[in-house]
């Protein structure tokens, strides 16, 4: 390893961004299809892996909604739950704010007690176990309708203590967020926090929309800010923090290559982002790997990882505490260890 690499590693940090309907591996894909007596149209891991070609964002949610179907039972959960944080616990990650689709499943005939209690499950032992914190962020998908989303929150009002916010995924273009500022509004009288993939592959405007009509918290990728003078001031001036995806916008074909990605320029703006993997089995890279090609290819200096790192816990929805605690062990690490001096 590198010794970027192994620095990276060792630097506490959060993830703020990741589905994890996207931690599905392929291997576990094939195991939870035995299991559960689900027919894949593909022969072999190595078929499946070869299907991992996208051109845009819904080529991949296709293969993504389908790969989802093998997950049946509260054990499926758990077991997907616990594969993402074993992995990512070798990546120096803390703490876990995870998006998961509830209407994914339950549109299949899965209740959303069996998606939550295994879910828990794994959570509760990813904590006990491997030390590792995490909280549930449930999105709305954006291609159904408003209708839907209601009738989804409504579903989580058991779970509503064990669900720190909500979300809004799914296809971009032609769903803009206005076309859910009611749920929104209800989900915020609820006392959740709100966030909304925004300026992915949709335009600036939608970005405005997050922000004036839902009133989000965190913007969800936020790319295409960048071509709003008037949204990047406001965003810097809210300080509000953007959940960047470098991997998955090189898979999506948001970014030509990583050395064109806009992460460092994002910084330079003075605009609070953060590193994270969005959906780590389909786009080649975990939350490690997401920093560690990051850095490479941008170059980005230790002052920027540090930076990089207290974003990821001061955007998150941690209590102040435990933000605290976390901002005091990125300052001792960066002081013991550094691959720069
Ligand atoms: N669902 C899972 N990953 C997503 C992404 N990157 N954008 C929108 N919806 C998603
Ligand atoms: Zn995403």
């Amino acid at each position: 390893m590198s010794d970027l690499a192994a620095f990276i590693r060792g630097l506490p940090k959060a993830e703020l961004h990741l589905h994890i309907e996207g931690s599905l591996e392929p291997e576990l894909m094939f195991e939870l299809a035995r299991r559960n007596g689900v027919a894949l149209p593909f022969a072999s891991v190595e078929e499946v892996r070869a299907a991992y070609a996208f051109s845009n964002l819904q080529d991949f949610l296709d293969i993504y909604y389908q790969g989802a179907g093998v997950l049946i039972t509260e054990r499926d959960f758990h077991d997907l739950a616990m594969a993402y944080f074993r992995r990512v616990a070798t990546d120096g990650c803390r703490h876990v704010e995870l998006f998961f689709d509830p209407q994914t499943h339950t549109d299949r005939g899965i209740a959303f007690s069996t998606v939550m209690d295994g879910l828990l499950a794994g959570m509760a032992e990813a904590e006990r176990d491997l030390g590792i914190t995490s909280s549930l962020i449930l999105c709305f998908l954006r291609h159904l309708d408003e209708a839907a989303a209601f009738a989804t929150l409504k579903a989580a009002e058991p779970y509503l203590d064990r669900i720190v916010g909500v979300g809004l995924d799914s296809s971009e273009v032609g769903h803009p967020p206005l076309k859910f500022a009611r749920v929104f509004a209800a989900a915020r009288a609820k006392g959740l926090k709100l966030v909304a993939h925004a300026g992915e592959e949709g335009p600036p405007e939608y970005v405005w929309e997050a922000l004036d009509i839902l009133d989000v918290d965190r913007i969800d990728h936020g790319n295409r800010a960048l071509e709003d003078p008037a949204l990047v001031k406001r965003l810097v001036h809210d300080g509000k923090t953007l959940t960047v995806c470098p991997l998955s916008n090189l898979k999506l074909r948001v970014v030509p290559s990583l050395k064109d990605h806009p992460l460092r320029t994002m910084l330079d703006l003075g605009l609070k982002a953060t590193i994270n993997s969005d959906d780590p089995a389909y786009f080649g890279g975990y939350l490690g790997q997401n920093w560690i090609q990051a850095a490479d290819a941008l170059e980005l200096s230790l002052a920027e990882l540090i930076t990089l790192a207290r974003n990821s816990f001061t955007g998150s929805f941690l209590p102040p505490e435990a933000v605290a605690r976390h901002l005091a062990a990125i300052d001792a690490y960066a002081e013991g260890s550094s691959p720069y001096s």
